[in-house]
C-alpha cells in the first residue's frame, strides 16, 4: 500500500522504518523539507521517498499525521478528500497551547482535526504507544490476541478495517474503541490505555471494564 507520512520525529520515522520492513512503499515529509530528511530516506532504501507534505498526501491511498497537535492548522486542508488518515496527534496544553473545547472535554483532537480536513477519513490510532515501543514490540509471528495492542477508533468501518490490516502487517493487534467521539475521549492521555502496555486480549479485558 502507499503510505504519506507526515512528521518525521519519533512516531513518523519509527511507522516509515516499520511499513517499509512489511512492503508498503512511503513517503515522509516534515515542516523543514524533503533536504532535511535525506539521511532517513537513505536508511529507509528504494520503498521511501522524502518529499514536502503536499507530495506526502497525494502519495498516500492512506496519511499517517504524526506532529504536534497544535500545528494541524499548517497542513494543507484541501489535498485529503477521500483519503484514510491516521492521526497519531495527542494534545498536550503545554506544548500546543490550550484548546478551551479540549481542555471542557466538548470535543477530542482528532475530531478537530477532521473538521479541518474535509472528506479526510480519520482513525485515531498509533497515539496511545510510546514511540521506543512502536519500534520494538511488534511480532507479527504471535497470535493476534498476544501481540501488543495498538487502539484505534473512527466513524468509517471500513477506514478502520485498512487501518487494523496495516496495524497487523507490523505486528501488532488493532483493538477497536468504537466512534471517534467516544473512542477517541477513552484513547486521550490520562486514560487506562494511555501508553499502557497491553496485549490485545488484556486491552478488550481493560475496554470492558470500563476504560
Ligand atoms: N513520542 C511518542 O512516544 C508519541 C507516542 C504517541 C503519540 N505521539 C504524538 O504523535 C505526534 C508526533 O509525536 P513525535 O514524538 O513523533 O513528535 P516529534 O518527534 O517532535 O516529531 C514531530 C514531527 O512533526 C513535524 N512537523 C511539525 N509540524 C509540521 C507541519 N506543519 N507539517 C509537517 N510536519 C510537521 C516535525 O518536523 P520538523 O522537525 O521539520 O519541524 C517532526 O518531524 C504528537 O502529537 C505526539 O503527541 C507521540
Amino acid at each position: 500500500m502507499k503510505i504519506g507520512i507526515v512528521g518525521a520525529g519519533h512516531i513518523g520515522a519509527n511507522a516509515a522504518r516499520l511499513f517499509v520492513n512489511a512492503g508498503h512503499q512511503v513517503a515522509i515529509s516534515n515542516s523543514r523539507g524533503p533536504q532535511t530528511l535525506a539521511e532517513l530516506a537513505e536508511e529507509l532504501g528504494d520503498n521511501a521517498i522524502a518529499v514536502n507534505t503536499d507530495a506526502a498526501v497525494h502519495f498516500g491511498d492512506v496519511v499517517l499525521i504524526s506532529i504536534p497537535f497544535g500545528r494541524y492548522r499548517e497542513l494543507p486542508w484541501n489535498h485529503f478528500d477521500g483519503k484514510i488518515v491516521i492521526d497519531s496527534n495527542n494534545y498536550y496544553p503545554e506544548r500546543d497551547g490550550h484548546y478551551p473545547e479540549l481542555d471542557d472535554n466538548k470535543t477530542t483532537s482528532s475530531e478537530m482535526l477532521g473538521e479541518f480536513l474535509p472528506g479526510a477519513r480519520i482513525v485515531k490510532a498509533f497515539n496511545t504507544i510510546w514511540f521506543e515501543h512502536l519500534k520494538t514490540q511488534g511480532n507479527a509471528e504471535l497470535p493476534m490476541e498476544q501481540r501488543r495492542a495498538i487502539f484505534i477508533a473512527g466513524d468509517d468501518s471500513e477506514a478502520k478495517e485498512i487501518v487494523a490490516g496495516l496495524i497487523a502487517d507490523i505486528g501488532f493487534a488493532a483493538v477497536d474503541t468504537g466512534f471517534l467521539h467516544e473512542g477517541g475521549m477513552s484513547q486521550q492521555p490520562g486514560t487506562p490505555i494511555y501508553n499502557n502496555d497491553l496485549t490485545a486480549r488484556e486491552a478488550s479485558r481493560v475496554l470492558a471494564a470500563g476504560a
